[in-house]
């Protein structure tokens, strides 16, 4: 009998460890303190990974280079205004990447870094059919005319 409660005991700890620690808060129900954290532990090491594949200058990357002013007022809002602006029509988008940097940049930001991101969020990608409000460029960049 007592071996019983005692299980049963256990079993409850157990279950109450796994909601509590093991199964960790999805970043859309985390409050700022624990966003802030999350971004510290997880997003900054591993997007700098990424980053540093793709150039090495960002070796030095910091949570200023996605948050701008944000990062030193401690806002972190975005999308950052300190970001290059991106063009607001796909019309104008296609013309910015005639340019082979822009175009550079661009393939690496929809290969990488935007899935990536959306993926450590654990929010859907933007899709225009099925996830319309999903994460895309512009919860990073801001677009040209939008400042
Ligand atoms: C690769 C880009 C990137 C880096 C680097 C980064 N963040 Fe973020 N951070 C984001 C994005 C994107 C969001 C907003 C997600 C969303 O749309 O809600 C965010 C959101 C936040 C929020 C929540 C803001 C709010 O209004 O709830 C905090 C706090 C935060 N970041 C802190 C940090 C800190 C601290 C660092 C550095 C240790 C950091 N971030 C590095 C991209 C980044
Ligand atoms: C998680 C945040 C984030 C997302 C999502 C994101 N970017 Fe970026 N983007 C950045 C950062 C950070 C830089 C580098 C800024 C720096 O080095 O100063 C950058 C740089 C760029 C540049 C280089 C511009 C220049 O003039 O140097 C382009 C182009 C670009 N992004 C396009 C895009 C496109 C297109 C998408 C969507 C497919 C996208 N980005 C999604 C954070 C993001």
């Amino acid at each position: 009998m007592v071996m019983k409660h005692i299980a049963i005991a256990a079993c409850l700890w157990i279950a109450a460890c796994e909601r509590g620690q093991d199964e960790p808060t999805a970043y859309e129900d985390m409050n700022f303190a624990q966003r802030h954290a999350f971004m510290s532990e997880v997003v900054m090491p591993q997007m700098k990974e990424t980053f540093v594949e793709f150039d090495a200058k960002y070796e030095s990357m910091s949570c200023a280079t996605c948050h701008g002013d944000g990062a030193s007022d401690g806002s972190f809002a975005m999308p950052s205004p300190q970001l290059p602006l991106i063009p607001a029509t796909e019309e104008e988008f296609l013309e910015y990447l005639e340019d082979p940097e822009h175009l550079r940049w661009s393939e690496f930001m929809g290969e990488r870094v935007w899935p990536e991101m959306a993926e450590l969020l654990e929010v859907p990608v933007y899709d225009p059919k099925t996830a319309p409000d999903g994460f895309s460029c512009t919860h990073c960049h801001m677009v040209e005319g939008q400042l």
